[in-house]
């Protein structure tokens, strides 16, 4: 889809880049010519995603291990990556932390973990680039993996609804901000993409096709490969007048929750049809 040169000069962090979306990510932005650094807590998966970005060609891949919800280790962690890897000049906040539980019986520390992976650790990776591209005038490009219920809210889902509300708007305020210094800040909405991460925690067993069929019009969930395109166009200079925006990519299964008459669409049209032409005043 996109020239093998289309990510050339950029070298990118992304949080998260051991697994799911974030491994995706970086798979196809170094096979765009990125240089690509990924972090997690975990050694294994970021060091299989070096591995992969390798034995595919691209010799230009880092990891460094560290929390985001830590500051000094995010900190420690750029610093020792730039060491190796030379500038970073593009950032993918896609660390998070999700489950599903009654809001009710969510404990203090349960609502602060999600909140702190999600909010406070997008802040903290986002000021530790951010401070470094204002202070060299390098200018930088950001991208923060929001979700589609950052507008409308989720039942069972409350910390990670408020912080991807949270991540919603500080893409915006900074992407205004920020402008002046040359950087750019967009934010992507998927709906339900099968990963490991996400669907162990948020898809009951057996949910998955049903849950396809009935909410998305589009009819299937979506793949890690649309999610890493669209991140390649924004990441990219193909977008280098695109700023403070947030992409929806799920299917339109959102839009079909809020229209009233959507249900309908369920129906078979041409059943439906023929009921539309009974209801029509005859002339
Ligand atoms: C209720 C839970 C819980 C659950 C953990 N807790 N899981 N409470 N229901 N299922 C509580 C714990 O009891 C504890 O509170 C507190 O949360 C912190 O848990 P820890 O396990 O100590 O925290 P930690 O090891 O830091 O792990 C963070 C985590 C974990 C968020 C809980 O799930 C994680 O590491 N997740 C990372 C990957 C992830 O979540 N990926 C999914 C992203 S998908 P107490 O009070 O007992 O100390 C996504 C959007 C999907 O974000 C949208 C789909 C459409
Ligand atoms: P995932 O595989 O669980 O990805 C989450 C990543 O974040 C993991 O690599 C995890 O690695 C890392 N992480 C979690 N806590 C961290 C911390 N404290 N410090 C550093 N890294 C941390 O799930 P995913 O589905 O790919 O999700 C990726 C992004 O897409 C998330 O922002 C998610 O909210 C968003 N999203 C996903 C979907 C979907 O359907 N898949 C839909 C909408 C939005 P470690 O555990 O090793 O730290």
């Amino acid at each position: 889809m996109y020239a093998n040169d289309a990510l050339n000069g950029s070298t990118i962090l992304i949080t998260g880049g051991g697994t799911g979306l974030g491994r995706a990510m970086a798979e196809r932005f170094a096979g765009v010519g990125a240089a690509v650094a990924v972090l997690g807590r975990r050694e294994d998966p970021l060091a299989e995603t070096v591995a992969a970005i390798q034995s595919a060609g691209g010799t230009a891949a880092y990891a460094a291990g560290a929390d985001v919800r830590d500051p000094a280790s995010l900190e420690a962690a750029v610093a020792s990556l730039e060491e190796e890897v030379g500038p970073i000049n593009g950032l993918v906040n896609n660390a998070a932390g999700n489950f599903l539980c009654a809001s009710e019986d969510l404990s203090a520390n349960a609502f602060n973990s999600v909140v702190q992976i999600v909010l406070y650790g997008t802040f903290h990776a986002t000021q530790a680039l951010g401070r470094r591209w204002i202070e060299r005038g390098s200018g930088g490009v950001m991208l923060n993996i929001s979700t589609t219920y950052a507008w409308t809210g989720s039942s069972f889902v409350l910390p990670s609804a408020c912080a991807k509300a949270g991540v919603l708007a500080m893409t915006r305020s900074l992407a205004v901000e920020w402008a002046t210094y040359g950087i750019r800040a967009n934010a992507i909405a998927p709906g339900p993409i099968p990963t490991e991460g996400a669907f162990s925690r948020l898809m009951p067993p057996g949910a998955v096709e049903a849950h396809a069929k009935q909410r998305i019009p589009l009819g299937r969930l979506g793949t890690r490969e649309e999610l890493a395109d669209l991140a390649t166009f924004l990441m990219s200079p193909m977008a280098s007048w695109i700023t403070g925006e947030v992409v929806t990519i799920d299917g339109g299964e959102v839009l079909k929750a809020g229209g009233e008459f959507n249900g309908f669409t369920d129906h078979p049209r041409e059943q439906f049809k023929a009921a539309l032409a009974s209801m029509r005043p005859s002339k």
